[in-house]
């Protein structure tokens, strides 16, 4: 029996067999190769043109135009000005996924953004298209927070605890291959920060729980100001907690309606309560707007809340004269402020911060996945295998199924 305050400690010998045969994820060193089981690309193999050559851009039009319409380049919100110029379309990873899954006639689809966002384009087309992601480096911080032992770990304390059946996995797209099969299999669904609402209603149309992944701030973000839930609906499953329940009571997750997994972005999550006071005392009558990977107390604090897409309608639409302090990846922002200069856009940190691997797309990769296309030698191909594209592919159908 479990006591209520006590963790549950599920039998040690079964839990260490389990584990063991369970992948093991080795420690890369920078420079030392690719994870294709991870977020952590490192290594970018083959002679990339230098940053200083001024013919660069030429290069890149050159390149883009000898390959047609046998290729389509998808370009991030979050990307450098020097690589969304080159961008067929721009978009949040929703836009981007049906974007990627509209084109069958694209021979390659070069992937401008993350490599988790590359993996689902290659669930999303068919086995002839090939993705290709510039650098492999290019990774998630918040997709390695949940690796797939851990999430295994996790369900299988579900199971122990006899809730399991109860629970219906929500996995943010910021997750790897890995995990959204993981969510295919247990018969949940994939979200952005678009739909997140929509998915977590669907969920707890079919269970009484979910366990939301990797991102707890948009899964509190949903459950609290979208869903009317309560903080007291949510706990935290913390993977790194000593024992084998997250840091939380058998009481606890009996209890909780949301099981946020203990992640986070690395760019969204700095800004503070802080910066919201200070941008009010700096602009007067700005309207702070904020993404759902923020903190929940920053999100509070805000005066609008949206993704990727709709901070960029809202600004849009928005009357001359008005100003806006943006919480959202700094690329973005300055874009908007550029595009926008009949309104003040301001970043919402003083702090200059963009998303390091999302910048890791330059110029120079961007030219040498081209020219490599074009020369008949595509370079850095994603690829999932098959068994894992159609378990994360049902998760990834049920998202765009749910619109
Ligand atoms: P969206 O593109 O879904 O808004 O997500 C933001 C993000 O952090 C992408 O990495
Ligand atoms: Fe990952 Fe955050 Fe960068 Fe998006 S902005 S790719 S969630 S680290």
């Amino acid at each position: 029996m479990t006591v209520p305050g006590q963790t549950i400690q599920a039998d040690p010998a079964a839990r260490a067999e389990r584990a063991g045969a369970r992948r093991s994820l080795p420690l890369l060193v920078l420079g030392a190769g690719a994870d294709p089981a991870s977020e952590r690309g490192v290594d970018c193999p083959g002679e990339l043109p230098p940053a200083s050559d001024p013919g660069l851009v030429a290069r890149a039009h050159a390149a883009r135009s000898a390959l047609g319409d046998r290729a389509f380049v998808l370009g991030h919100h979050y990307q450098r000005d020097e690589v969304i110029q080159f961008a067929d379309v721009t978009g949040d990873s929703f836009k981007l996924a049906r974007e990627a899954a509209a084109r069958p006639g694209a021979e390659y689809i070069v992937f401008c953004g993350v490599h988790f966002m590359a993996e689902s384009a290659d669930i999303l087309t068919s086995d002839a298209q090939q993705v290709v992601l510039p650098d492999l480096a290019a990774g998630c911080s918040m997709a390695d927070m949940a690796t797939y032992n851990q999430v295994e770990q996790c369900w299988e304390a579900l199971e122990d605890l006899g809730i399991a059946d109860e629970v219906i996995p929500v996995t943010y797209m910021n997750s790897s291959a890995d995990i959204k099969a993981f969510t295919g299999r247990h018969g949940g669904t994939v979200c952005t920060s678009s739909n997140a609402r929509k998915a977590v209603s669907w969920a707890l149309g079919r269970g009484s729980k979910v366990l939301f992944l990797p991102d707890q701030h948009l899964g509190r973000n949903t459950a609290v100001l979208e869903l009317g839930m309560s903080l007291d609906d949510c706990v935290v499953w913390d993977p790194h907690a000593p024992g084998d329940t997250g840091g939380l009571t058998a009481e606890q997750l009996n209890d909780a309606t949301m099981i946020l997994w203990r992640g986070h972005c690395s760019v969204h999550g700095r800004f503070s309560l802080d910066c919201v006071t200070d941008v009010r005392a700096r602009i007067p009558g700005v309207t702070v707007i904020v993404h759902p990977e923020c903190q929940h107390e920053v999100v509070l604090a805000a005066d609008c809340i949206g993704s990727t897409e709709k901070i960029i309608s809202t600004i849009e639409q928005a009357p001359p004269g008005s100003a806006w302090a943006v919480g959202t990846e700094l690329n973005l922002v300055q874009r908007l402020a550029a595009s926008n200069p009949d309104k003040t856009v301001a970043f919402l940190d003083k702090t200059v911060c963009y998303c390091s691997t999302m910048n890791r797309i330059d110029l120079p990769h961007l030219v040498w996945a081209l020219e490599s296309l074009a020369d008949g030698r595509p370079v850095n191909q994603i690829t999932v295998d098959d068994d894992t594209a159609a378990q994360a592919r049902a998760a990834l159908d049920q998202m765009l199924a749910l619109g």
